[in-house]
Order: structure tokens, then sequence, then C-alpha cells
């Protein structure tokens, strides 16, 4: 898509990435890492100075306390985590709900473990959550929803009201919930609330983020905080031995950054 945009001159939808450079002191830690000689494998689910980091501002930005060492893994992006997490916890047959449109690894993902994916579509003007439609999505076979907030590509931040709605349903319905918050720094004048710090809902919650600041440096991790991590940190294992040592450390200051 990138190539197709790029021969047409079109706005391209399918990847994005900001035309500006990531902060120095990250880029130094990155590169003095590298001056020291950190340049062997990391520890697999993510070094704990990294996995401290994560989990401290995991706390921050939900009120909740996490062990950083059983409750946080270190991928190579976003999008490793999200497969990790699909591919540990969801089972052939299951049924996961999508709101549609929806980043297209979902479906791919979902694809692989021969997932039964329902869609539910946000409508313009204010891409609301269509309740009624979401509640007839849920069944006993329900595995998991699909909470991608603020949302790609629509903009939308979900609400409050919307995600205990949502909430409620994962509650009476025993399925989980993936988020994707890469964009949680990009609200405006929204508020970003975090399924997860709902009341019940960390337990079964997975929660995938960016490396924060750093976003600005695409790609140098994402990672994921959840009470379900035995099967995600071992589904990351086969798709990734585990994230570059320079990068990580690297990303740890822009974990401590407000
Ligand atoms: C909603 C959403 N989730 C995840 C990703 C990818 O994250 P990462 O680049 O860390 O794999 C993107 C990137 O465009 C995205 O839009």
């Amino acid at each position: 898509m990138s190539i197709l945009a790029i021969k047409h001159q079109a706005i391209n939808l399918g990847q994005g990435f900001p035309n500006f450079d990531g902060p120095e002191f990250i880029k130094n830690a990155a590169i003095e890492a590298i001056k020291e000689g950190k340049n062997q494998y990391a520890r697999g689910y993510g070094i704990p100075e990294l996995n401290v980091a994560i989990a401290s501002r995991f706390f921050k930005d939900t009120g909740l306390t996490v062990n950083p060492e059983t409750e946080v893994t270190v991928t190579s992006g976003c999008t490793e985590a999200i497969a990790a997490s699909m591919i540990g916890l969801v089972n052939p047959g299951d049924e996961v709900i999508l709101f549609a449109p929806f980043y297209d690894s979902y479906l791919a993902t979902l694809s692989m473990v021969d997932a039964k994916v329902k869609t539910v579509t946000l409508q313009p003007p204010d891409f609301a959550v269509p309740k009624e439609e979401l509640e007839k999505a849920f069944s006993n076979k329900t595995r998991a929803i699909v909470v991608n907030t603020p949302h790609n590509p629509t903009g939308k931040v979900f609400s409050r009201q919307e995600l205990e709605f949502i909430a409620s349903l994962c509650k009476k319905h025993n399925a989980l919930a993936f988020t994707d918050e890469v964009y949680h720094r990009l609200t405006y004048e929204a508020e970003h609330i975090s399924l997860a710090s709902l009341e019940g809902m960390y337990e079964r919650t997975e929660f995938t983020r960016k490396n924060f600041l750093s976003d600005r440096v695409e790609d140098w991790m994402g990672n994921c905080t959840t009470k379900l991590n035995m099967g995600i940190t071992a589904s990351a294992c086969i798709s990734n031995i585990c994230n570059g040592n320079p990068f990580s450390i690297g990303c740890c200051g822009c974990f401590k950054c407000t």
C-alpha cells in the first residue's frame, strides 16, 4: 500500500510515521549501549530495567500495580504483542469480536489461529459503539473482543460509558479483552481510558502499548501487560527470541518521562 501511495501520490492510510526525529536522549542511550558492547541477546520477555519502567508507567496511567517479572512482556512492536496474545490465548473455533474498520493485523492473526471473527461496525459521524449490535455479537463462544482506543483509522476515543458497557459484556460472557492502545497519547481534548483500569477488568484484559515517547523512533519496541502473561510470553518467544538489547536500553528512558 505504501508503494502504491508513493506511486500515485495518494494519502497513505496504510502506514503512518512521524515526519520528525526522536529525542536525543533516547537515541544516545541506545548508541551508548552499542558502544559499551551491550550487543548480545536481551532477556526474552524484556530486560529487567525496562519491565520495571513499563510497570511503573502502567501504575501511573491506570493506578494498577503489576508484577514486572510476571505480568509484562516486551516485544519488538505492538503488532507482535497483539499477535502473541491472540496466538497464545485464542483457540481454533473461538469467536473474537472486532470493531470495524480495524488495524489489518488483527484479522490476519485471527485467521492464523482459525478463530471465527465477528465484526461490529462503527458508523460515522461519531463512530459510537452500537450497543444492541454489540450485545448480539457476544455469545457463549466469545473468547475475546479487540478494543483499539484511540481508534485507527477513525480517531475515535472510546468513552468511559462505552468501555463500561464493553466490560459488562466481557464479564457476563466470561470473555477476554485485547486492548490496542498504541495511540494513547493522541487524544487531544478527549480522555484516554484503559479498559484494564475498570473494575474487574485487569484480570481478563491484555493491554498493548508502544514505547511511549519513543513513538517518534518507530518500532523500537512494543509491550503488553496482563495477568494472562504465560501464554503470551510463550508465543512471543516463537516469533522473536528477544527485542534488541540497545533499543531496550534506549526505551527505558521513554517510560520514565511524564
Ligand atoms: C492500531 C494500531 N495498532 C498497532 C500498530 C502497530 O504497532 P507497531 O508498529 O508497534 O507494531 C499500528 C500501526 O500503525 C496501529 O495503527
